[in-house]
């Protein structure tokens, strides 16, 4: 088989047998074929798109790249919960526990963030002493004695996806729907999960702006998780505005804490219950999502949820005492207030603009090797819909920096939208694909 042939029949609008496929990523992976014949098949697939059958095996073939995570020894149908990411996005660490607590174990592999915050690995590490680099045996152990462990992806996590996003980045081929599917299951699929929730995020803060788009990834990827023999479910929800108040790393572990303490966002609180009851079903737990909603909130109500928490900081090295006394998480020196210029009606916030005012305060990486800022971040007072009086507070923002705070302060000014008319609610939920 010759990787030019490849290229050329799918140039043509061909549809690439399992054995290419498997030609194609296995040489790829060994660095058998240069990344100008794969920049020219990635562009080739862009135009041509894939089937719904060639998508899949992609997907395995990325997936079998590396090691294949084996969890079949600890006990009970594993679930595992994906997020397309966003601003303010720190629902692991609220949903992790409550899952838990309901008796689904929680084995998760998380990464570092690159952009506007950390990723989960980040946000934990405000704990002191929380560690990820736990090894497979560690994990394994864990989750069967207290239900829940995170640890971070391992170097061996689907290596075709990670040489292939790395040239697609760099030859404008990212956006193209089987691509993105694979490139994202291939990593779920690899981390051993019985059964995957994904939350596919939508609007101005989101990697799928337009909701159609939104939905046609999430079906594309409950095809992909359902035919490798994952049972597989979306949650598509809104990232038009950030999720919940806070944004940055320890003032969202903050929150999602609160949220422990049935203290959280409406919509932050919903999106918990809203993925967490797919995963009690999926979990066999529950006959019915309504039921596995009460079941959530019990475990919120009666303190279980938040004991959860603490229990996992503790097993992986941290000061869990910071679960019960929040105000000793990382906070930084100076607060600014943002304050409205006019009275009227919050019309709309650029979602994607609060995060990089988070990252203009320190709270994201620019690049890989960026060191992150835990303390810094915003804490938004008005959402869209809400009124505002001129020199109401739009949002507080926490920073060690008076210029970095005052550029933040300019472009929040800018995207926060006060119109003239009430606007209409959102609809947090756009929608739940469960075949
Ligand atoms: N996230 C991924 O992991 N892969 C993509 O292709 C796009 C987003």
């Amino acid at each position: 088989m010759r990787m030019y042939d490849l290229i050329m029949k799918k140039r043509n609008g061909g549809v690439l047998s399992p054995e290419e496929i498997r030609f194609m990523i296995c040489h790829y992976t060994a660095g058998q074929i240069p990344d100008y014949q794969m920049s020219a098949m990635m562009m080739a697939i862009y135009f041509q798109g894939m089937n719904e059958e060639e998508t899949l095996n992609l997907t395995m073939e990325m997936a079998k790249s590396g090691e294949m995570l084996d969890l079949s020894s600890i006990h009970g149908i594993k679930v595992d919960k994906h997020s397309t990411g966003g601003v303010g996005d720190k629902t692991s660490l609220a949903l992790g526990p409550m899952v838990a607590a309901c008796g689904i174990p929680v084995a998760k592999m998380s990464g570092r963030g690159l952009g506007h915050t950390g990723g989960t690995i980040d946000k934990l590490e405000s704990f002191p002493g929380f560690s990820t680099s736990i090894d497979t045996e560690h994990f394994i152990r864990q989750v069967n004695d207290i239900g829940i462990a995170i640890m971070g992806q391992t170097k061996d996590l689907a290596p075709a996806d990670k040489k292939l996003y790395a040239l697609r980045d760099v030859t404008a081929t990212v956006d193209n729907m089987s691509l993105i599917a694979s490139s994202i299951m291939s990593k779920k699929l690899a981390s051993g999960a019985d059964a995957i929730v994904l939350d596919v995020k939508t609007g101005s803060g989101a990697f799928m702006k337009a909701e159609e788009d939104a939905f046609a990834l999430a079906g594309e990827m409950v095809r992909i998780g359902n035919g490798a023999g994952r049972h597989t479910t979306a949650v598509v929800s809104d990232m038009d505005q950030p999720l919940g108040f806070a944004v940055g790393n320890a003032l969202e572990v903050r929150e999602a804490i609160d949220t422990l303490n049935g203290k959280g966002p409406e919509d932050f609180v919903e999106l918990c219950l809203t993925l967490g009851a797919e995963m009690v079903v999926a979990g066999g737990r529950a006959s019915s999502q309504a039921e596995a909603r009460n079941m959530l909130m019990e475990k919120i109500e009666d303190g279980s949820a938040l004991k959860k928490l603490a229990e996992f900081v503790e097993a992986q090295g941290g000061d869990s005492s910071y679960v019960y006394e929040p105000e000793k998480l990382p906070v930084a020196a100076m607060i600014k207030e943002v304050k409205a210029e006019k009275s009227g009606w919050i019309s709309h916030i650029d979602c994607d603009e609060v995060g990089i005012c988070s990252l203009i305060l320190g709270g994201g990486r620019e690049t890989k090797e960026s060191d992150i800022d835990l303390s810094v971040g915003l804490v938004l007072a008005k959402k869209a819909g809400d009124t505002v009086q001129t020199g109401d507070v739009l949002v507080r923002l926490y920073g060690n920096d008076e210029n970095k705070l005052c550029e933040a302060a300019e472009r929040y000014i800018k995207a926060c939208h006060i119109g003239d008319e009430p606007t209409a609610p959102h609809k947090f939920i756009k929608g739940i694909i469960r075949e």
